[in-house]
């Protein structure tokens, strides 16, 4: 029998009290910026005191949008302002190492958009330079703090299924990547974009595989000549294994795409589903179904879980970075962990046949 509701699971990002402290500028006024940072920073009430983009009409768009207190005219400006603690930068990839040295010249805190860079060269420059640099910066890899992973991720470390023996995470729906023209770009822009952010869940769930094999797949949905479709598959040294499934050309009605995963282990099970990634994006909450074994008696709960991916759990990593200055401690998905995220792309990329 399924319970619902009695089984409490600690999955919610949790706002720091002094999260009014922190003064926040925003480089980039794009997709990402208005829809999923801005709408929850307002919500969450954080303090945004800046904008720039490139193009001044949207920094001025988002500023008057968002009751931002000013906007930049030009970079210079921008961090000339002295109450910018930390710098949200969020712009294509190939612009983030040079930002990302601006900042650090002005003793910036940074949260700084997935992919950490548009290659791992630079994404090392990155690494070394964080690594002499006296403030903090956090990735935007912002899918381990949705709820369903946050979800599973606290049964697992709670033990409740006992070793994990396998893993699949899967999305089957149909995307359309006009929104991002400089995509076609990229030489695997579905991995470098999207599947990023499951290698990045998966690698927060079970740690770095020891072996991957993947499938790209060219499909009828491709950008340009590019795969969109991917299929990897993981191997751990503990025997763990894991599938990775997304496709991005579906036939399917929205309702109807599929998005979630199931993990297996030696004493229960869990089953999540990413309610963004399915219909048009809001139709569904994420949920988890899980079970598991306790003094030879099967439990099994359902639970429907608040926030998603996009966008709620973009408080996360901000949140995350907040913690980490007050406590001078590193932020949960750091340059060092984003980089071993970007690492494992690169890793898949070279498996295939
Ligand atoms: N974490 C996520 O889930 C997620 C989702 C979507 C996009 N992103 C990331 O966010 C970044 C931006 O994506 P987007 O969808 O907003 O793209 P977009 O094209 O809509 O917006 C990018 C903006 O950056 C501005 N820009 C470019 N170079 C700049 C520079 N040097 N200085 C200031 N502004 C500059 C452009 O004028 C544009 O307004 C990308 O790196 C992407 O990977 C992350």
């Amino acid at each position: 029998m399924l319970n619902k509701n009695n089984f409490i699971i600690d999955y919610k990002n949790k706002k720091p009290n002094n999260f009014k402290k922190y003064k926040i500028g925003i480089i980039g006024a794009g997709n990402i910026v208005e829809n999923s940072h801005l709408p929850i920073y307002e919500a969450e009430k954080l303090n945004i005191i800046n904008i720039f983009d490139t193009n001044i009409e949207k920094a001025k768009f988002l500023k008057k949008k968002y009751n931002i207190i000013n906007y930049s005219n030009n970079i210079e400006e921008f961090f000339n302002d002295k109450n910018i603690d930390i710098v949200d930068i969020a712009v294509p990839a190939e612009f983030n190492h040079d930002l990302f040295q601006q900042a650090l010249n002005y003793n910036k805190h940074i949260l700084i958009q997935k992919p950490l860079s548009n290659n791992i060269e630079t994404a090392k420059k990155i690494l070394t330079k964080y690594r002499n640099a006296n403030i903090k910066a956090n990735v935007n890899h912002q899918m381990r703090y949705s709820p369903s992973i946050k979800a599973a991720n606290y049964l697992i470390k709670k033990n409740y299924f006992g070793q994990i023996k396998s893993f699949k995470f899967y999305t089957h729906r149909k995307t359309d990547w006009s929104i991002w023209p400089w995509l076609s770009k990229i030489d695997y822009p579905e991995l470098r974009y999207n599947s990023i952010h499951y290698l990045d869940s998966i690698r927060c769930l079970f740690g770095n595989p020891n072996n991957v094999k993947a499938e790209l797949i060219h499909s009828r949905n491709s950008i340009l000549d590019k795969p969109t479709n991917i299929y990897v598959t993981f191997k751990y040294n503990n025997g763990l294994t894991g599938v990775l499934d997304i496709t991005h050309d579906s036939k399917k009605k929205p309702d109807d795409w599929t998005a979630g995963f199931e993990i297996i282990g030696v004493n229960g099970n869990c089953k999540g589903i990413i309610s963004s990634m399915i219909g048009n994006g809001t139709s569904f909450p994420d949920k988890i179904k899980f079970s598991y074994y306790k003094n030879n008696k099967l439990n099994s709960y359902e639970k429907e879980l608040e926030g998603r991916w996009f966008s709620e759990s973009f408080a996360g990593p901000m949140f995350s970075l907040f913690n980490a200055i007050e406590f001078d401690i590193q932020p949960e998905t750091n340059i060092y962990d984003a980089f071993e995220t970007l690492n494992l792309v690169e890793e898949v990329i070279k498996s295939q046949d």
